[in-house]
């Protein structure tokens, strides 16, 4: 449980608020770089913190994150033409570069150099790991560059896709820390259905609670769902909380009846605004291969395929349509009745409403996880409020991995997998 304000600190991330000052700290996707691609392709509309943005990659292809709206009478640059080394508001002939120069009018006389008193919002970007990041905090705290693993290694060996979610970003990443929904949520219930869940069947995994571990760094932290196996046992998924926003899995005992691969999953929920949020799902291969189509395709049954996106990055399965839930599947096949793994999780966090009041709450142990990210999310925003730098500003989650093990009862896993979960 958490109060009434507490809960509106965690959720508020608009300009000048707690949350949305600690959240500026960091660099975040803004967009896929597939989403503009080619030099003077069409500008798209970007929404990050209650922020309404126009990206654009310029005639030398360089990517400009700009203001929506044109400084001279707040007409949308997302009608705007990309043409010869900027974006030209439409309405009077602004054109703006990728650093928000204003370049040219064409309403002003020839010889008026007005242009060179205006400028327009813009925000650093960089293109890393098929994502174009944006930092849009203040100049001189910018952190360094976001080098995690999976966006250092070459395209072939990693997948990126996105999807709109309709609710508040604290409720989607809560959702993924909590690794204790994860075979219950995500069970099938009967033997042979080939729909993707979670076995009840299998020896490792069965439905019961996890014994939950936190380790806090200065990242974020580190923590396992640890569960009893036989032959006195125990399985450790080791996942990594990486602030303020992303969470890194373990994939190799997610895939069925394959041999384990080194395969590594994780999301990044970014505020679009206080009530939605865009989900980055991305998988690399750690191990030096390029990903198979088979991996790809085990991510896409996760419900994020080509066949399951529209245009506009919302989910075809959505609120509109209850997740579209199969009854019979649901009483037969799997604990949900909703296809795929990404999507029942998209289900269950919408369910709750766009913000869910916190304060009517009742946690339970499995719950640590979450009421460590709270707290750490809180000490940041008072941090911050009092001039400081938050948590994980710096590069020591370029090291992390998230790892399966499995370890003889009783042995220390933060030891035991400490060079797997830190390689480097
Ligand atoms: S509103 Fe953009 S140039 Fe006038
Ligand atoms: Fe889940």
């Amino acid at each position: 449980m958490l109060s009434r304000h507490d809960n509106e600190t965690l959720t508020r991330t608009g300009q000048g608020e707690p949350m949305g000052e600690v959240i500026r700290r960091y660099w975040m996707p803004a967009l896929l770089a597939s989403e503009l691609p080619g030099p003077d392709c069409p500008p798209v509309r970007v929404r990050l913190l209650g922020e309404q943005l126009v990206a654009f990659r310029d005639t030398q292809g360089k990517v400009g994150l700009l203001s929506e709206f044109c400084p001279h009478r707040l007409t949308s640059m997302f009608f705007g033409r990309n043409e010869e080394g900027g974006l030209r508001c439409v309405y009077h002939g602004w054109k703006f570069d990728v650093a928000g120069n204003c370049l040219d009018m064409m309403n002003e006389p020839p010889g008026s150099d007005y242009h060179t008193k205006i400028k327009t919002v813009s925000y650093p970007v960089v293109e890393m790991g098929d994502v174009i990041w944006a930092y849009l905090g203040p100049e001189d705290k910018k952190p360094p560059l976001p080098k995690f693993e999976w966006t250092q290694v070459p395209d072939s060996h990693r997948l990126v896709t996105k999807n709109w979610q309709e609710c508040n970003w604290l409720q989607a990443l809560e959702g993924g820390i909590d690794t204790a929904h994860a075979p219950i949520l995500h069970r099938r219930i009967s033997p042979t259905t080939q729909r993707p869940g979670i076995s009840v069947n299998t020896n490792l995994v069965k439905g019961e609670a996890p014994r939950l571990e936190v380790d806090r760094t200065d990242y974020g932290y580190r923590y396992a769902g640890i569960r009893s196996i036989p032959d006195d046992k125990e399985l450790i998924r080791g996942y990594q909380f990486v602030m303020p926003f992303h969470q890194i899995r373990p994939l190799q005992f997610g895939l069925q009846g394959q041999e384990p691969r080194q395969l590594i999953a994780g999301h990044t929920w970014v505020p679009m605004d206080d009530e939605n949020c865009m989900v980055y799902n991305w998988m690399y291969n750690f191990g030096g291969d390029p990903l198979t189509d088979f991996d790809k395709e085990e991510e896409y049954q996760l419900g994020r395929g080509p066949g399951e996106m529209l245009p506009d990055f919302r989910t075809r399965r959505n609120k509109s349509n209850d997740w579209m839930i199969d009854r019979e599947v649901q009483k037969y096949e799997t604990f949900t009745g909703i296809e795929g793994i990404n999507v029942q999780d998209q289900a269950i966090q919408e369910s709750m409403g766009p913000i869910v009041d916190r304060s009517n709450e009742n946690l339970s142990a499995s719950d640590m996880a979450i009421v460590i990210a709270r707290r750490m999310l809180l000490e940041s925003a008072s941090t911050v409020g009092d001039g400081g730098d938050p948590l994980g500003t710096g590069e020591s989650y370029y090291n992390v991995r998230a790892i399966d093990g499995i370890l003889p009862k009783g042995t220390d896993w933060k030891e035991a997998l400490a060079d797997q979960m830190y390689p480097h």
